[in-house]
């Protein structure tokens, strides 16, 4: 590295001065995301009941290692379970809100027989989840994407834009889209869909790019680029992609939010950024463009600024250094591929 750089921890205080304390349910809250969102909301003081089934798209161990923090603190109680027979009735029963983000995510291992692992984890665990919250009265904001857009008709993209997913993962998270709007006609289902566009940072999954390309520069190994480096992604540091998932648990708000980092950026600048803030150069393979890929991603996130007062806040330098940081001071990679 070329120079120190700290890490950004999660979102220290969203709501300073609040009085009222809540429980929340995070479903997925030993994933990337879902650790992040439940120590934000544990350092404001609220209980969260996180549920997680330890999928093995990415090792256990990685997850475990999002977890154990979590584990150590007061307020926070956790469920190894899969939503499919999770006893959701009950966990659900008096809380303030849940936040599903649960899910198999990765665009471009959704093709062929992993499809089964998008049906199960993405579309009957939510249509279980939402018929579970319909019956409790809860608000869910649950993980949507911005894969939905597909190449998009226009950019950067509102919230209106017509829907046109590309890969079987963006078909499954327009699907829990649809189905909330379902459960939302016919049983009262007051949900909230999160389009997060390419989150980052610390505890990043390993199958991302960013991630590989943090793991490469540390252990000395190599990247292969999906295509030429041109695609280009609005990609959002996961301390903001928290405090817009929270804003929207308690704002005044409906229907689905684009959660941007409002900076969208190709492939290979990130390349280039990640080796000015190293001071290494990447060993750079291309290979073919992945299917299921689109070209780019632009977000335009004025509809949760005007609804709630959300912008993002991390610029794409800082949280690059943030992340290269933490896959730094890790103390061993797991280099096990994912499905894709
Ligand atoms: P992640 O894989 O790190 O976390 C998802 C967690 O859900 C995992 O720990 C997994 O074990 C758990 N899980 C999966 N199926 C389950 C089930 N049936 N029951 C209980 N637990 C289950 O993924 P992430 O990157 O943190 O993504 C979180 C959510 O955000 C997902 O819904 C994803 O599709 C969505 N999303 C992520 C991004 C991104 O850039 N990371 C972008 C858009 C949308
Ligand atoms: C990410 C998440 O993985 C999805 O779960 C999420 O739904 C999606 O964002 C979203 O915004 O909706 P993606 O944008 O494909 O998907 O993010 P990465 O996996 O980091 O890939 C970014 C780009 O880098 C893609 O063009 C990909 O093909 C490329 N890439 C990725 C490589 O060239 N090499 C790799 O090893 C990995």
């Amino acid at each position: 590295m070329s120079a120190p750089h700290t890490f950004l921890p999660p979102s220290a205080v969203i709501n300073p001065g609040r009085a009222a304390i809540s429980t929340y349910v995070v479903t997925g809250c030993a994933g990337f995301i879902g650790s992040h969102l439940s120590g934000a909301l544990l350092d404001r003081g609220d209980a969260v009941i996180g549920i997680d089934a330890f999928t093995d798209y990415y090792p256990r161990r990685l997850k475990q290692a999002n977890l154990n923090p979590l584990l150590q603190r007061p307020g926070f109680s956790f469920l190894e379970a899969d939503l499919i027979d999770a006893p959701l009735a009950g966990l659900l029963s008096g809380v303030d809100g849940v936040f599903h983000l649960a899910a198999q995510p990765g665009v471009r291992g959704s093709w062929g027989s992993t499809f089964q692992h998008y049906v199960h984890d993405n579309l009957l665990a939510t249509q279980r989840l939402f018929d579970a919250a319909s019956g409790a009265g809860v608000r869910v904001v649950y993980a949507s994407s911005s894969s939905i857009y597909g190449d998009a008709e226009a950019y950067p993209t509102l919230e209106t834009t017509p829907p046109q997913p590309r890969s079987p993962y963006g078909v499954t998270k327009l699907c829990c889209e649809h189905l909330a709007q379902a459960f939302k006609f016919n049983k009262g289902l007051d949900a909230i869909a999160l389009r997060y566009f390419t989150v980052y940072g610390p505890r990043q999954r390993p199958d991302m790019a960013i991630q590989r390309i943090a793991e490469a520069l540390t252990n000395g190994g190599s990247f292969e680029v999906y295509g030429s480096g041109e695609q280009s992604r609005d990609v959002t540091y996961v301390e903001d992609a928290v405090s817009a998932t929270i804003t929207i648990m308690e704002g005044d708000t409906s229907g689905a939010y684009n959660i941007g980092g409002g900076s969208e950026t190709s492939l290979r600048e990130i390349i280039s950024l990640c080796e000015e803030i190293t001071g290494i150069k990447l060993d750079v393979r291309f290979g073919s463009v992945a299917a299921g890929d689109v070209k780019r991603t632009a977000s335009d996130s004025s509809r949760l600024l005007a609804d709630a007062g959300w912008e993002a806040r991390v610029d794409l330098e800082e949280g690059l250094a943030s992340q290269l940081a933490w896959a730094m001071s890790r103390q061993a990679f797991d280099t096990a591929p994912a499905m894709v």
